[in-house]
C-alpha cells in the first residue's frame, strides 16, 4: 500500500516567489529514488496559506531511505545553504516553518481510458 508524505510549508507572502523559484530549479533527484511514485508542489489558493509538498511512496521504508540519502540532502541544498541565517531573499530557508503529514492511500481512481 502506498504512503503519502506531505511536507507542509509556512511561507511568508514576500517569500512565495522565492520558494517557487527554488522548486522550479530543484535538483530533480527525487525522481530516481527507489520507491518514489509522485511529487507535486501545491500552491495555496483558498482555505490555507500553506504550501504542500506532496510526495507518494511505495512504502514507509522507501521514504525513510530517501530522507536519509545524499539525494535528499542535495535536493535541499538551497534551503540548507544558509540555515540559521534567518530568512531573506538571498540564501536561507524560504519557509519559516514545516511539518510532515503522513497518510496511507486507502482508495484511488484514475480516468477510464
Ligand atoms: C525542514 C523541512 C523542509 C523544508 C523547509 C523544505 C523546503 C524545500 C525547498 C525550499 C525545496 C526546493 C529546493 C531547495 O530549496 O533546496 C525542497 C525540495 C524538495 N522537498 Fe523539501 N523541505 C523540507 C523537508 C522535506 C520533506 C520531509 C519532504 C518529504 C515529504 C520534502 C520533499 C521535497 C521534495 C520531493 C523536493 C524536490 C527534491 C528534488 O527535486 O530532488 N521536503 N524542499
Amino acid at each position: 500500500m502506498s504512503v503519502v508524505k506531505i511536507n507542509v510549508l509556512t511561507v511568508p507572502a514576500d517569500m512565495r516567489e522565492e520558494l517557487e523559484r527554488r522548486f522550479a530549479k530543484r535538483a530533480g533527484m527525487v525522481e530516481s529514488a527507489d520507491g518514489f511514485e509522485w511529487f507535486e508542489l501545491l500552491r495555496p489558493v483558498e482555505g490555507t496559506e500553506r504550501y504542500l509538498v506532496y510526495t507518494r511512496w511505495r512504502s514507509e521504508e522507501d521514504f525513510q531511505k530517501w530522507q536519509q540519502s545524499q539525494a535528499f540532502q542535495r535536493g535541499h541544498a538551497q534551503a540548507a545553504a544558509a540555515a540559521g541565517q534567518g530568512h531573506g531573499h538571498g540564501q536561507g530557508p524560504a519557509a519559516t516553518g514545516s511539518e510532515v503529514w503522513t497518510f496511507e492511500v486507502a482508495e484511488t481512481a484514475a480516468p477510464k481510458e
